[in-house]
């Protein structure tokens, strides 16, 4: 018989506060493991769903095709919701967003920039729910009148490709001018519960966590990379800069290694070609993300954390262990639960 899924009785607080983020996702618990390209596939996501959590299905380097098979393995191994995430710039996002509206997921995430409109507009008439990272308040209203339904605010602590401004100020510049109605998960640098626990209480739907799950004992990265992780400080975890605004940037943040430096000789590369005329700076960039997308690959996949990406989030300084997905969550919500008894039930004097 299927184990059933946690439902955090112990945790009342934390529950009630995380309620409008658990209605929209149709999931016991607010948490959601951002989509990590090569990690987030069914199995991981399939886990995540088990603990009450709501895992993402990442579409990076994958085809359509691939993803309808990701969607259809969870599926078949449970009835629990969870999302897909798309990459705006993918030249086949509407594809992909034809067969996430075939299979019926819950949530489509709309990621790596800001979403076409028309690509809203087709997951909201084909009765979709849309989720969208929201770089700025005008940006979010803009999307909120574009009939985005959700949002996710990532701060510039967390793993992979990052904004500049840090979670702490787009939560206050944010988090309180969007309409109830509208849940918005908090993402960047959460490595425990505490930090959840605060988030939920300032109005967060939820919250987003990724760098903390990609060591868990279901993610199918290497042992290797999971070392390289659990082994690291905060300060090992920096972002990429932009050498010149003729060919702009998007920074990733992950562990500085050989890959770090290849990056910036391609960089170097892709600018001089750029400033030389001889490469158009949407195609640079397009070679940049396909860096990006291989080195991630040769580290999670194969374990070359020398040459290949290890991405990762500040918060890697507080992941010291490989630990199964339900073992985190529980963690999260009780330890949520026990500081918010310490601190929102007056036991800290005024
Ligand atoms: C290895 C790795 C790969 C990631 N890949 C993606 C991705 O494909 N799409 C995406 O939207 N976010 C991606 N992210 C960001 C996560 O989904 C999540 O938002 C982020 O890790 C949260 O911050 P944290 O790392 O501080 O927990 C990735 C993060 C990591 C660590």
């Amino acid at each position: 018989m299927a184990a059933t899924i946690p439902t955090y009785d112990n945790c009342p607080d934390i529950l009630r506060m995380m309620e409008r983020g658990r209605a929209f996702l149709g999931t016991n618990t607010a948490i959601m493991c951002g989509a990590m390209t090569w990690v987030s596939h069914a199995p991981f996501v399939i886990a995540l769903a088990k603990a009450g959590a709501f895992g993402v299905i990442a579409s990076g380097g994958v085809n359509p095709q691939q993803v309808r098979e990701q969607i259809q393995a969870v599926k078949a191994a449970t009835d629990a919701p969870f999302g897909v995430n798309l990459i705006t710039m993918d030249p086949k996002l509407m594809e992909h967003i034809d067969v996430c509206l075939d299979e019926g997921v819950a949530v489509v995430v709309l990621a790596g920039g800001l979403p076409p409109r028309d690509a809203i507009a087709r997951i909201k008439e084909g009765g979709g729910k849309v989720m969208a990272f929201a770089p700025a308040l005008a940006l979010a209203k803009r999307m909120i009148r574009q009939g985005v339904d959700a949002f996710v605010i990532e701060g510039s602590e967390a793993g992979g490709h990052i904004g500049p401004v840090s979670t702490s100020v787009l939560v206050q510049e944010i988090l309180p001018h969007i309409p109830e109605e509208i849940p918005v998960f908090v993402a960047g640098g959460i490595g425990d519960g505490r930090m959840m626990a605060h988030y939920v209480a300032m109005g967060a739907a939820g919250v987003q966590l990724g760098t903390r799950f990609a060591v868990a004992e279901e993610s199918p990265a290497h042992p290797d990379f999971k070392r390289a992780l659990t082994r690291a400080g905060s300060r090992d975890a920096v972002p990429t800069s932009q050498f010149d605004p003729a060919l702009p940037v998007i920074p990733v943040r992950a562990l500085v290694n050989q890959g770090t430096e290849r990056f910036n000789a391609l960089q170097l590369e892709l600018l001089q070609a750029v400033k030389a005329g001889t490469k158009a700076k949407e195609e640079a960039q397009l070679e940049m993300e396909h860096f990006w997308a291989g080195s991630l690959r040769r580290a999670v996949q194969e374990g070359d954390v020398d040459g290949g990406s290890l991405m990762a989030g500040q918060s890697v300084g507080l992941v010291n262990k490989v630990e199964p997905v339900a073992e985190i969550v529980r963690d999260l919500m009780e330890l949520g639960q026990a500081h918010w008894e310490k601190i929102g039930k007056g036991k800290v004097p005024a």
